[in-house]
């Protein structure tokens, strides 16, 4: 099928050359006797005139239609500086009907009311508009910048089994029945971490793999249950060198992709810190709006919601929302209530700065010299609005004033949505309690080596012993993470041990891992970053759904295949597998 040209080539130093274009008919319209289409494929738009010895031939042809047209390039009298063909248009010679088209349950442009039940059902339609062809592109790039910088660094690509063992790895497994061993299931890798591990055992040194990982949990806009990692691991090299190479990998994907420099080193905050400043380990710091530790600042102020948090051993942290007081009426201040309820929250107190004094319902609590004393810890001024929470738990706190931070910093509009701001969260706790099973689990995952300093912790301190363990955060987003590795094979145990695996849970489960620890391990660190995650920040869009060419909708399934589906008997008989009625 022959082409001269795409349709986003021509300009005005092509008039008068003769070419052949193919393309989809984007839109038709009549003026007089000429008719005007416009032809799109991959690379643009470029607009065909048909003189009126076309009329009747041209009635057949509908939107999406597949022409070719032959032509000559000509100066357009009004020219269209929008798109980069607008200087020109082709004035047919002939054209062909190469295919037909149903009327598309959906418009083919940019701009589309489509409702996101229709764009995924008709997805190769949805994925037809310039703007998804783009943000696939786009990770085309990402994937191509990555793997040129790994190559240069000496990386191998190696992948690693679909097909393998249940391990706990902290979200459930998908699982596979085995036809030759009925009753018997593989699962679906939740990341390669245990074979890129085995990989550094082997003495690679430097593996990478893009890597599809399989978590069974419930989705959400930054999470699908089949998703893509740039996965790496590396043999003797120390937290700086490994957080070196990972930012290195950042910086030159903004250079590739958005011709954006990126300042090296990225700042580096401990997790404590970021959990101070912010409420969460993942913080948006393109603004301010930083949470104030007020347990000093209130500790004798007779409020009995302070009060009896900070008797609990429990914390009250501020914000100030600065210049905001006189904008955030009763209406609003319930809104962001109902918000830090929504993250076990009691409620939210709230203090105005205004030119009469300190106003609101908690004011009357504190002295002139307590309020004083506040007002200069939060840096306050007239006209600021100061919100507060307190709870026995430091969570509770952190999570319900970190969702309002957010929500102000976007509401607001704190920053500029087209800005970056990588960091590094280091230092993350060992271990999480778990209220309901009673029990410690690992934060990361149970692989990840204790920072040198906190070995000891692993029997006396599970509470404040904190691992060696990092994760790089953009514009809010837990942007990917890692660790140093535990690789000698008592700390492992021990490690076990602290997480309250049983001899017998571990050599069933990690006994065929932990064996090759016994053969010379090198020390050994690695990271993985959410491909769809940094395509989707780097897109601009607010769903990984909008940069994964086929997505699963928010309940986990495929709109237009209707994955997932029952299975005809023979199948089920033919696995051992019978299915409960689960109605
Ligand atoms: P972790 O579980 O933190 O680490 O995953 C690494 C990164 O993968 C992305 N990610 C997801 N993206 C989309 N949908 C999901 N459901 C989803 N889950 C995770 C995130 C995350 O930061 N093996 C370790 C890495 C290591 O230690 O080397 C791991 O999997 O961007
Ligand atoms: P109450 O004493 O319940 O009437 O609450 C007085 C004010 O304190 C209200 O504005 C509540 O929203 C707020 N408040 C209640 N519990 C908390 C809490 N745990 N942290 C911060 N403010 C709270």
């Amino acid at each position: 099928m022959n082409r001269t040209h795409h349709n986003g080539e021509l300009r005005i130093e092509h008039i008068n050359t003769d070419i052949q274009l193919i393309g989809w008919v984007a839109k038709k319209r009549n003026l007089g006797s000429l008719v005007f289409v416009d032809l799109r494929d991959r690379y643009g738009i470029t607009q065909i005139v048909f003189n009126e010895s076309f009329e009747e031939r041209l009635k057949e042809v509908k939107n999406e239609y597949i022409l070719q047209v032959t032509g000559k390039v000509i100066e357009r009298s009004s020219k269209n500086p929008n798109i980069p063909t607008g200087d020109i248009e082709i004035e047919a010679v002939d054209f062909v009907i190469v295919n037909k088209a149903k009327l598309t349950p959906m418009i083919i442009a940019d701009e589309t009311d489509a409702l996101e039940e229709t764009r995924m059902q008709y997805r190769y339609l949805d994925l037809r508009r310039p703007v998804m062809q783009n943000n696939l592109i786009t990770r085309h790039k990402i994937t191509r910048s990555i793997r040129e910088y790994l190559d240069n660094l000496d990386f191998v690509d190696v992948e690693t089994p679909y097909l393998n063992r249940s391990t706990p790895e902290g979200a459930r497994d998908f699982l596979v029945p085995s036809r030759v061993h009925k009753g018997s299931f593989y699962a679906l890798p939740q990341s390669p971490q245990l074979f890129k591990q085995l990989l550094m055992v082997s003495g690679l040194e430097r593996y990478y793999q893009i890597a599809r990982c399989f978590r069974d949990e419930d989705l959400r806009a930054d999470r699908q249950i089949e998703f893509t990692q740039v996965d790496v691991e590396m043999s003797f090299m120390d937290t700086n060198q490994v957080l070196e190479i990972g930012e290195g990998l950042v910086a030159k994907v903004m250079k590739d992709v958005k011709g954006i420099d990126i300042e090296l080193p990225l700042r580096r905050l401990t997790w404590h810190e970021a959990m101070e400043t912010y409420g969460i380990d993942k913080p948006d710091t393109r603004f301010g709006l930083k949470l104030v530790n007020l347990n000093e600042t209130v500790k004798d102020v007779d409020f009995t919601v302070f009060k009896s948090a900070l008797e609990a051993g429990g914390h009250v942290k501020g914000i100030n929302v600065v210049g905001e007081a006189q904008n955030f009426s009763r209406k609003k201040i319930d809104q962001l209530t109902e918000l830090a309820k929504t993250y076990k929250a009691k409620g939210l107190a709230w203090l105005k700065v205004t030119s009469e004094g300190v106003q609101g319902p908690i004011a009357k609590f504190f002295n002139e010299e307590q309020l004083q004393f506040l007002l200069t810890k939060m840096d306050a001024k007239d006209n600021d609005l100061l919100l507060f929470v307190s709870d026995a738990k430091y969570e509770v706190v952190c999570d319900a004033l970190a969702a309002i931070r957010n929500y102000l910093g976007k509401e607001l509009k704190l920053y500029d949505p087209h800005t970056f701001d990588f960091l590094w969260v280091v230092d993350f706790p060992m271990f999480e309690y778990d209220e309901e099973t009673q029990r410690y689990y690992a934060k990361h995952h149970p692989f990840t080596r204790p920072k040198d300093s906190d070995l000891d912790k692993l029997e006396s301190d599970r509470e404040n012993c904190l691992a060696d363990a990092y994760d790089i955060v953009l514009n809010g987003f837990e942007l990917g993470g890692g660790s140093q590795r535990i690789y000698e094979q008592d700390l492992q145990e021990r490690a076990f041990k602290a997480l309250s695996f049983t001899q017998e849970q571990i050599d069933a489960q990690f006994g065929w891992f932990v064996e090759a620890f016994q053969y010379g391990t090198p020390p050994h660190a690695g990271f993985a970053l959410g491909l769809d995650r940094l395509a989707m920040l780097l897109c601009g869009c607010d769903s990984l759904r909008d940069v994964i060419a086929f997505p699963k909708n928010t309940s986990a399934t495929c709109p237009m295949s209707k994955a997932p589906t029952e299975v005809v008997k023979a199948q089920l008989d033919e696995l051992g597998i019978g299915v409960i009625d689960h109605e």
